[in-house]
């Protein structure tokens, strides 16, 4: 078996990308296996997902794109479809949790920052959007319960419909929702102490009827406090996001952000640089009002993936205090871009969660 011709397979599948994805499948880990024999190609394709129609293109996509390569005669391809699994895998990686929370919730991805301010409520919004318009069941709990955003960012303003003992999240733009801000008025301030405060996050948890998700994004308040660490601990989180805008003061806050996702077991999926550059209208020119580059440094340096920046825009600004994220009224764009590849790194890292290395060369 010649090593160039498997190489030229394996460049063959990372053309290949999963319907609606820009990331390819090889990087996705969907290929299991692959076998070379004289020139008979055996492809062992494996993906979880609730869209098997789409895993049969993908099928038929690898078989094309192996059969065109040079010195291939036959080729086939097996496919295995699983369900996504429950979230036994993620929580078994990290400290006890409570298995009655969010029973059909399969993966839990916090947002979270070192610093308050710099994007964290927005990037969950948009990216809980961005999730749902690519037909991914999804849900978002505001957990900043001192400062909720959610109820202005998704220009929600009714309470919650509940039995008595359940609450019904809110569904807009293809996203449940649930915040504590439908429950208080806007403008009366939350004063409670840290217990109180552990309770209602875990009645957000354990009493809003969720249903089926395959991901539930939770913005959580800013800093390392008590309320984020134990919020870590109670909930299976897949995965964390780290939201910084560019300057070295911020920077320095996100590294203790992931420092403290590290020692609790929580992979993180990398850094997101927000408010990083602002095209000027009038003259076309680009300045770098916080610095720039400084989240993609920092995230070298801690050993993490650099997930992109988003530009400041004023469209963002309005999008947050209009209920309508920019991902809703620019379905196309660099923001959606941005949003869509930061998804995308998030799904895949909550796929090399689940499962032992599965490049096989
Ligand atoms: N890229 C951006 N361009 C312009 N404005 C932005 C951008 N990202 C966020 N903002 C604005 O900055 C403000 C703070 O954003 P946001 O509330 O998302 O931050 P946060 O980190 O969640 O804050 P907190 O720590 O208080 O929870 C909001 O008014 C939001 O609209
Ligand atoms: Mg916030």
């Amino acid at each position: 078996m010649s090593k160039d011709l498997e190489a030229h397979i394996w460049e063959a599948l990372k053309t290949v990308q999963y319907p609606g994805m820009s990331r390819d499948i090889v990087s996705f880990g969907f290929v299991r296996k692959l076998d070379v024999t004289g020139g008979t190609v055996t492809v062992e394709l494996e993906m979880s997902t609730h869209n098997p129609e789409a895993a049969e293109q993908v099928r038929t996509a690898v078989v094309e794109a192996v059969r065109a390569v040079d010195g291939v005669t036959a080729v086939e391809a097996k496919l295995r479809v699983q369900q996504p699994p429950n979230r036994g895998a993620s929580a078994q990686r990290a400290v006890a949790r409570d298995p009655g929370l969010l029973p059909g919730v399969e993966h839990v991805v916090a947002v979270a920052s070192g610093k308050g301010g710099v994007g964290k409520s927005t990037v969950s919004a948009n990216l809980a959007v961005r999730m749902a318009q690519l037909g991914l069941r999804v849900g978002l709990l505001d957990a900043d319960i001192y400062g909720p955003s959610m109820p202005m960012m998704f220009g929600i303003t009714e309470r919650p419909r509940t039995d008595g003992q359940t609450l019904q999240p809110f569904d807009k733009y293809g996203v449940k929702v649930m915040s504590l801000g439908f429950m208080v008025e806007i403008d009366t301030p939350v004063i409670w102490r840290g217990p109180m405060v552990m309770r209602a996050l875990e009645q957000m948890l354990g009493q809003v009827e969720w249903g089926e998700l395959d991901y539930l994004i939770v913005d959580l308040p800013p800093g390392t406090g008590d309320a984020q660490l134990t919020l870590t601990q109670k909930v299976p989180l897949s995965a964390a996001v780290i939201v910084t805008t560019p300057q070295d003061v911020a920077l320095i806050d996100a590294r203790k952000g992931l420092a403290m996702f590290r020692k609790v077991n929580v992979p993180v999926v990398g850094i997101i640089e927000n408010m990083s550059g602002f095209a000027c209208p009038h003259c076309g020119e680009t300045t770098h009002v916080f610095k720039h580059g400084g989240g993609e440094r920092t995230a070298e340096v801690v050993g993490t993936a650099f997930l992109g920046s988003i530009p400041l825009d004023p469209a963002i600004v309005a999008g947050g205090d209009s209920g309508e994220p920019i991902v809703v009224t620019q379905t196309e764009g660099v923001h959606a871009d941005a949003f869509e590849s930061i998804c995308e790194a998030v799904i895949a890292e909550v796929r090399r969660g689940q499962k032992p290395t599965l490049r096989i060369v």
